[in-house]
């Protein structure tokens, strides 16, 4: 699909990269020439992805390590710059940025702690905005071009929010307010800002977090307009061609990707209503244990 040297010279720093669409991400580009500095809260994800990394690139990056990585909670400013600090020292000048980070969890708002609003509030938006600011501050300050690409979600493009995702829903909503806002602020730096809105793609995160039982998730696959959901490789080539060149012109634009699923009905998680108060009881004390 690709020419096999697409992103070669180019350094990505991915957020969240350990894991998940973060590390299909991060095999993706690597395969397809970049440096991959992948950042994450767990060591042992991010060791084993940068081990994938290289295995796969073999020795023709022999030269420079074709991926690296520290642990950093986006949360906190000072954590961020010391990683990108890292990066930096590692591959490089980094030249394109992937907020994937995110938390979320399916969940009544009415029984939220400030705190739990707080938590994924603090890693979508604030996570999104240190990382993005600190980097940029560097390209204008440099005058070297840069490109953002944000993760965002279908109930953020859709300008529709969801039930039972609040926080991350409004998080979201404002890392896609932040987009379009840099697009326009930086294009004159050359900094281009894009996102992505996945619908449902299965990882262990947001498996766990936001598809209770089986039969939940049997539910919604039916409710799919293609009874399937979507497979790592589609976002991974989707992002490819969002950073890459050849999608210049792309600035300040969110693609979604979800196999028409919130055309068929806005709010993806708004059908948890259907979740009997006894069952969320149940969830709850479950994960209190
Ligand atoms: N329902 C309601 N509240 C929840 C919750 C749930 N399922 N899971 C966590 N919380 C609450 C906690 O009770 C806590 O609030 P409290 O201190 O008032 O009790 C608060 O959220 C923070 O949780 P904690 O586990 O202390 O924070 P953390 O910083 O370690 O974790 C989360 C952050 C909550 C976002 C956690 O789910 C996480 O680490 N997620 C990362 C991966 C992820 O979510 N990926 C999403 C893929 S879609």
């Amino acid at each position: 699909m690709y020419q096999s040297d697409l992103l070669k010279d180019r350094v990505v720093l991915i957020t969240g990269g350990g894991t998940g669409l973060g590390r299909a991400m991060a095999l993706r580009f690597a395969e397809l020439g970049a440096r991959i500095f992948v950042c994450g809260r767990r060591e042992e994800p991010l060791r084993e992805t940068c081990e994938a990394i290289r295995a796969s690139t073999g020795p023709q990056q022999a030269s420079a390590p074709a991926g690296a990585y520290a642990t950093c909670d986006v949360r906190d400013f000072a954590a961020v710059d010391a990683m990108l600090a890292r990066a930096r020292n590692e591959l490089g000048e980094v030249d394109t940025l992937v907020n994937n980070a995110a938390g979320n969890f399916l969940a009544r708002t009415e029984k939220l702690s400030p705190h739990a609003f707080d938590a994924v509030v603090k890693i979508v938006l604030y996570g999104t905005f240190h990382c993005t600011q600190a980097l940029a501050q560097r390209w204008i300050s440099t005058g070297r071009p840069g490109t953002v690409l944000n993760i965002v979600a279908t109930y953020a493009s859709a300008a529709c929010g969801s039930g039972f995702v609040v926080p991350s829903a409004c998080a979201k909503a404002g890392v896609l307010a932040m987009t379009r806002s840099l697009a326009v602020e930086w294009a004159r730096h050359k900094i281009r800002l894009n996102a992505i809105a996945p619908g449902p793609f299965p990882t262990e995160g947001a498996w766990s977090r936001l598809l209770p039982t089986k039969e939940i998730e049997e539910r919604w696959l039916a409710a799919h307009p293609m009874k399937r959901w979507g497979r790592h490789e589609e976002l991974a080539n989707l992002a490819v061609y969002l950073i890459s060149p050849q999608s210049e012109y792309v600035n300040g634009e969110c693609v979604t990707i979800d196999g028409a699923q919130w055309l068929r009905g806005a709010g993806e998680f708004n059908d948890a209503v259907e979740i009997p108060d006894a069952a969320w009881e149940l969830m709850e004390s479950a994960r209190k244990r």
